[in-house]
């Protein structure tokens, strides 16, 4: 089988640049390895003069990255306007933020379209495609639409809310109804799934049996695929990067304190300004614990053209600025907030270093961090993890400190419970979550989706062959080369 994987942002990845997006970081070694090749967009746009979809093309490991201009003229429209500003909102249970127009809608329809008629030029008899995420929820329709009869599969990397919310979109049904174009729907968690199937059942409905719909598009299976990381690899990397300069510097700078951290991209799905106030709350509740902990927040700005994220910026300036005025020393920063990137080295050097992590999202569809910091960790001092239950990776890292993130009380008090906690325990939570990690890793996750899209669309007496190297019909240059493909 050749497998063509789409996502909107791709990556060439280099541990030891800043990494932008966990979609992207994640699908990059899996990818690398199997021999598939990856679609996406190349962060430009061209004008509508091109008749053709034009991709770059160069190696990709054992496969190959392909990545597109996408059309100017609805760029904005489909990135920020109905990806980043209708479905993100609703997908992520923020009904108040939804905002859409129509010219927004059409521009991702004709971004999805667009990347159908690109993606043509990678089929072959035994392709198989799988969709990564929001951005692209019509795009098996699209590819249905120009005769392909390939299995297609879609895997969802957010939440899928409650059905009155993503009614809340405009177009919904028209989208939903599209999606079942994909003969396997993927989910992370079992909520996410039950929701979808709820709407199907009661917006469309349509009858759900063993998992599986059938529409005018034939069958489709929907089922949750967790995704993992990979445990051994971010073990390795971490005890590594101790030693790295930064790291080192950041260690030497606390004088003692104990570090907390956090790491998300500037969003309001990610609770960064209840987790801001419950540490606010801890050190106005517990002074004593003033000048012992230090929390480090990294949060990377994202989607700056979006309103919403532009006032969020605003709000967390001000707000990390009043609590570090109220509760500061001159010789001691309570926060230490920075909006920029860090390395995939740097950053597991950072979790290694950090007694307790704080990842507490309203809303995630898994949230990796929360992984890599467990997996970071001193297996004979390990740090503590703070989790929001709102998190997919609640679900399997269970022996975390689950907190809900609207409680900053809660969160206040859960905090200095991490910071207290004593070894024996630290080690038996942790060993609970690195089990789980070793069990459910990101080329399970891989291997799993692919399997099972492979057994959607096989006609009887014809075995799929595995994932192979990509066939020889593919013009790979060097990444080198800046090879141009059209
Ligand atoms: O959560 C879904 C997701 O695709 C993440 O994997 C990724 O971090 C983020 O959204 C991508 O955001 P953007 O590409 O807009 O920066």
């Amino acid at each position: 089988m050749n497998l063509v994987v789409v996502s909107n942002r791709v990556t060439r990845g280099n541990v030891n640049e800043p990494m932008t997006g966990g979609l992207a970081a994640a699908l990059l070694p899996v990818v690398e390895k199997s021999g598939a090749i990856w679609v996406g967009s190349s962060g430009r746009v061209r004008d509508g003069a091109q008749k053709e979809p034009f991709a770059e093309v160069e190696a990709l490991g054992a496969g190959a990255l392909a990545m597109l201009d996408l059309p100017a003229a609805h760029y904005g429209g489909y990135y920020e306007g109905f990806a980043n500003s209708a479905l993100w909102p609703a997908l992520h249970s923020r009904a108040d933020l939804i905002s859409a127009s129509q010219g927004n809608y059409l521009s991702y329809r004709e971004v999805n379209a667009f990347m159908a008629r690109a993606l043509l030029r990678f089929k072959t008899a035994d392709t198989a495609f799988w969709i990564q995420d929001y951005h692209f929820l019509a795009l098996g329709a699209e590819l249905r639409g120009l005769g392909v009869t390939q299995p297609i599969g879609f895997f969802l990397h957010t939440p899928w809310p409650a059905r009155a919310v993503i009614e809340g979109v405009p177009h919904h049904r028209e989208l939903i109804e599209a999606m079942l174009a994909y003969d396997l729907i993927g989910f992370q968690t079992q909520d996410d799934c039950d929701n979808f199937l709820g709407y199907l059942s009661s917006s469309l409905g349509i009858e759900i049996e063993n998992g599986a719909v059938t529409s005018c598009h034939g069958k489709s299976r929907i089922a949750v695929f967790p995704i993992g990381i990979d445990p051994v690899k971010f073990a390795r990397q971490a005890a590594k990067a101790v030693s790295h300069p930064d790291v080192s510097r950041l260690r030497r700078s606390l004088n003692g304190e104990k570090l907390a951290i956090g790491v998300d991209r500037l969003d309001y799905s990610k609770g960064l300004v209840n987790r801001i106030n419950a540490f606010d709350r801890m050190w106005t509740l517990q002074p004593a614990l003033a000048r012992t902990v230090t929390l480090l927040q990294i949060a990377t700005p994202s989607r700056g053209g979006i309103e919403a994220y532009g006032n969020l910026q605003n709000e967390l300036a001000r707000l990390v600025s009043d609590v570090n005025g109220r509760h500061g020393e001159a010789d001691w920063t309570p926060i230490r907030y920075l909006n920029k990137g860090f390395s995939q080295t740097v950053l597991a050097g950072l979790y290694r270093t950090a007694q307790v992590g704080v990842v507490t999202p309203l809303h995630d569809g898994m949230n990796l961090v929360a992984k890599e910091y467990v997996a970071a960790q001193n297996p004979t001092d390990p740090g503590v993890l703070v989790l929001s239950k709102f998190a997919g990776a609640a679900n399997e890292l269970d022996t975390a400190l689950l907190v809900n993130p609207h409680d900053i009380d809660g969160m206040a008090r859960t905090i200095a419970v991490a910071l207290s906690m004593p070894l024996p325990e630290r080690r038996m939570r942790w060993e609970a979550m690195m089990t789980r990690l070793r069990s459910h890793t990101i080329q399970q996750w891989f291997a799993d989706f692919v399997d099972a899209l492979q057994g959607t669309r096989v006609r009887p007496g014809v075995a799929m062959p595995p994932v192979t190297e990509p066939p020889a019909s593919w013009p790979l240059r060097s990444a080198n080369a800046g090879a141009r493909y059209n």
